[in-house]
């Protein structure tokens, strides 16, 4: 019988289980039109398209982020393994959305414009910091997204208001960034330790994530030469705010991240849950 090294210490990470790298999923996006979401307002669908659009410069700057300290975790393999899966999703999460990317710009959007400003808004988030403080950032953005994938779950009429074929990445998607939730989190606790001011001030950073996603609606209509008129201002400010309310549950989300005790704990229902969404991913999966 084996003993556990008394002398070895357990692992900061927090995730009970293999994180899956799909490499095997097939995309068409062939009929994906200009107004994805359901409804009749643009800006949703503005609002969720920039989210694509974004995901690819985001994806590479967190990869960069991660990196250089990567290779520099001693004694911890399995949280080594963590990050080395968690870059190997982000690497597909960001050449999926590439290809949705393309098929948006073909209906009108302009995906270029809406990432030169991501590209700009991500140097300013970042300017002046070291690896660790660039961790930092990543644990907030990446809580930030793990929070858009629980609201997303939550709130079954995001997908089934959206055209199949981009709901089907968005699912995919945030399946991945909640299997990876606590990754780039436990990375930084890796370096950083519980150093609760430093989480405070690259938290902080952090912030632009909103408006970036506003300006972006706003680059977008433009694009389409689109006035946005009181009623999709109106429309968008309460699907953001009040139903099913993203940013409202996001903010309260963001919330549970600023406290001095957080911690992400996967309980045996929310693996089941995630098991049931890989399904749902691999059951749309169009013919070869
Ligand atoms: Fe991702
Ligand atoms: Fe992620």
């Amino acid at each position: 019988m084996q003993h556990a090294d008394p002398q070895s210490k357990p692992s900061l990470s927090q995730t009970p289980f293999d994180i899956p790298i799909r490499r095997d999923l097939r995309w068409d996006f062939s009929e994906v039109p200009a107004d994805f979401v359901k409804g009749g307002n643009p800006l949703i669908s503005y609002l969720w398209a920039a989210m694509s659009a974004g995901a690819t410069p985001i994806e590479s700057f967190f990869i960069k982020a991660l990196l250089p300290t990567l290779e520099t975790i001693k004694d911890d393999d399995k949280l080594l393994k963590d990050v080395r899966d968690m870059v190997a999703q982000e690497a597909l999460h960001s050449s999926v959305h590439n290809k949705l990317n393309k098929r948006l710009e073909s209906q009108g959007y302009n995906i270029k414009a809406v990432q030169e400003n991501f590209g700009k808004v991500l140097g300013k988030m970042t300017d002046g910091l070291d690896s660790v403080g660039m961790l930092g950032v990543v644990a907030a953005g990446e809580h930030s997204l793990y929070s858009f994938a629980k609201i997303w779950f939550q709130c079954p009429e995001m997908r089934h208001d959206m055209h199949e074929q981009a709901a089907r990445v968005f699912h995919w998607h945030f399946l991945e960034e909640a299997e990876h939730g606590a990754v780039s989190h436990d990375q930084y606790r890796y370096f950083a330790h519980n150093n609760y001011w430093h989480r405070l001030k690259t938290t902080f950073r952090a912030r632009y994530v909103f408006s970036m996603l506003t300006d972006a609606m706003d680059i977008m209509a433009e694009g389409f030469g689109y006035k946005p008129t009181l009623k999709d201002r109106f429309g968008l400010f309460y699907y953001k705010w009040f139903k099913p309310g993203l940013f409202r549950l996001m903010a309260f989300r963001m919330m549970e991240y600023l406290s001095p005790r957080y911690a992400l704990t996967f309980e045996h229902d929310d693996i089941e849950l995630m098991r049931q969404w890989s399904k749902e991913v691999y059951a749309d999966q169009p013919s070869a």
